[in-house]
């Protein structure tokens, strides 16, 4: 049941992952979809699903058939927060069977998380069977966030509270998970101080489109780094888990989260960076500056000097940034390692040297890609010719599997009951904590954004602060 199913996130998203799904077998064979909003489309919400799932499914997936089997699941229920009527009639239809497990899913703002539950509650819906994934962002700080998350807790137990954060249904998120848990050759150089620094960039080319309502006020810092980028520092710091569970998974996320340093008061000066948008041009359209319709404090760029300070990571920065109409679409981990201790080769050839990376790829595609340093072959020892080799570790062979929308493994695993990939309710808060703290430090220091140019790749002073590490950021596409 999708709580918010005529909104965008069920049209863009949810609705062509679940017809994925339908399409393989992987939903329940007496499965129903009900969309649930306050009122439903005025061409009908099964048209509704229709045009959603022409527009976001490959083609070869639409044959008439099977689109019509999927329509013919399909419900509609109309559901106001405040009139129960709705509600009663939905629980009349649900109990009909006993035996119905029923899936609750909130695309909903935030804000109606609470009383959509208290309905169901009040319903009767919220029994044993019953579980219930939420989208992000789970309230606006620490305080909204513990009081949606107590709210819940009355009639969902964390075990069937599923927190949605759709990157961890990426696939290279998957592959990272493998890359550092199955194999035995990286975990011990996995640390300080064979890795110097972890940069986490997530561009993207898009602006806020018709989500300005959401946006403005709320910026990039709350948007993106409390939940997606803080989940990928997680994967990437975290201890190896005692099994690939969700409560073990859980643990060893939130002892990171609980590691960051808290970046406050005059820190938020040389940490942290804000951004906004000014007039430019993305891929050779220009573009106008935020500030022509958005708040002049809203951040659509934020950079951010973290540590996390425990025995592993101790003196490795992370850095983190994120930002709106950038020059391109690419969310990339970097794991940068250390330089060479001493140096062999002659003058020449070592000015070529460059320290080992490991980029995970998540945008625009999925790979993993380590760059090592090798020889052209020449011939004679004054021609070692050093040059960076760059092997990729995704590539399994064949042809590349269909790229699957992250949510498809979520409403799988969701289904399924497995917590694996989903956010716990302790990490959510001690995130939320950080991010105060740095909002906090913001609003202290009267922090405003730093214009930069719409198509560029972030304001100068982002740059400036990782000089100051003796560091400088990786632009995607950057040639060696
Ligand atoms: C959402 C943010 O959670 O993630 C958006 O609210 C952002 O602002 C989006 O554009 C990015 O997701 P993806 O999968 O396109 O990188």
């Amino acid at each position: 049941m999708l709580f918010g199913g005529t909104g965008d996130l069920s049209r863009k998203k949810l609705l062509p992952a679940l017809y994925y799904l339908f399409c393989e077998n992987r939903l329940p064979r007496k499965a129903r979809l009900i969309g649930a909003a306050r009122s439903e489309p005025e061409e009908g919400f099964k048209q509704f699903v229709q045009a959603a799932i022409e527009e976001g499914v490959e083609s070869e997936f639409l044959e008439a058939g099977t689109v019509a089997a999927f329509l013919s699941t399909v419900r509609f229920a109309p559901i106001s927060v405040g009139e129960p009527g709705g509600m009663a009639a939905l629980a009349e239809l649900l109990n009909e069977d006993s035996e119905r497990r029923c899936a609750f899913y909130l695309a909903t703002p935030p804000s109606l998380y609470t009383p959509l539950v208290e309905a169901l509650a009040g319903a009767g819906l919220t029994g044993p069977r019953a579980t219930l994934a939420l989208e992000k962002p789970i309230g606006k700080n620490l305080e909204s966030a513990v009081a949606i998350n107590t709210a819940l807790a009355e009639h969902f137990p964390e075990s069937r509270t599923f927190r949605v954060d759709h990157y961890l249904g990426k696939a290279t998120v998957q592959n990272l998970l493998a890359l550092r848990f199955g194999n035995s050759i990286l975990e011990p150089i996995w640390r300080a101080p064979f890795i110097r620094h972890v940069q986490i960039t997530v561009a993207e080319e898009a602006g806020v489109e018709g989500r300005q309502g959401y946006y403005d006020g709320v910026g990039a810092l709350r948007d993106m780094v409390q939940n997606h980028i803080m989940q990928l520092v997680c994967l990437v710091a975290m201890e190896p888990p005692v099994r690939l569970s969700g409560e073990s998974v859980r643990d060893e996320k939130l002892k990171v989260v609980r590691a960051l340093r808290p970046i406050t008061g005059p820190a938020v000066m040389t940490e942290t960076v804000r951004g906004q948008y000014a007039e430019g041009a993305v891929g050779g359209k220009p573009v106008p500056a935020y500030g022509d319709s958005g708040s002049a404090d809203t951040e659509t760029y934020v950079a951010v000097a973290a540590e996390v300070n425990n025995w592993r990571w101790e003196r490795t920065p992370f850095f983190l940034r994120t930002g709106k109409r950038m020059g391109s679409r690419d969310t990339e981990i970097v794991i940068q390692f250390g330089a060479l201790p001493h140096l062999v080769f002659r003058e020449q050839d070592a000015s070529k040297l460059q320290p080992n990376r490991l980029t995970i790829r998540l945008q625009p595609e999925e790979n993993i890609e380590l760059v090592l340093m090798g020889s052209r072959a020449g011939i004679g020892m004054e021609h070692m010719e050093l040059a960076p080799l760059s092997l990729s570790l995704s590539r399994m062979g064949g042809k590349p599997p269909r790229r699957r929308i992250a949510y498809e493994r979520l409403f799988t695993d969701w289904l399924n009951g497995d917590q694996t990939l989903f956010v716990g309710r302790e990490e959510v808060e001690e995130s939320w904590r950080w991010i105060d703290g740095i909002l906090a430090g913001w609003a202290e220091q009267g922090l405003k954004p730093a214009p930069y140019a719409a198509g560029g790749w972030g304001p100068a002073e982002a740059d400036k602060m990782l000089e100051d590490y003796d560091a400088a950021w990786r632009n995607p596409g950057q040639s060696e």
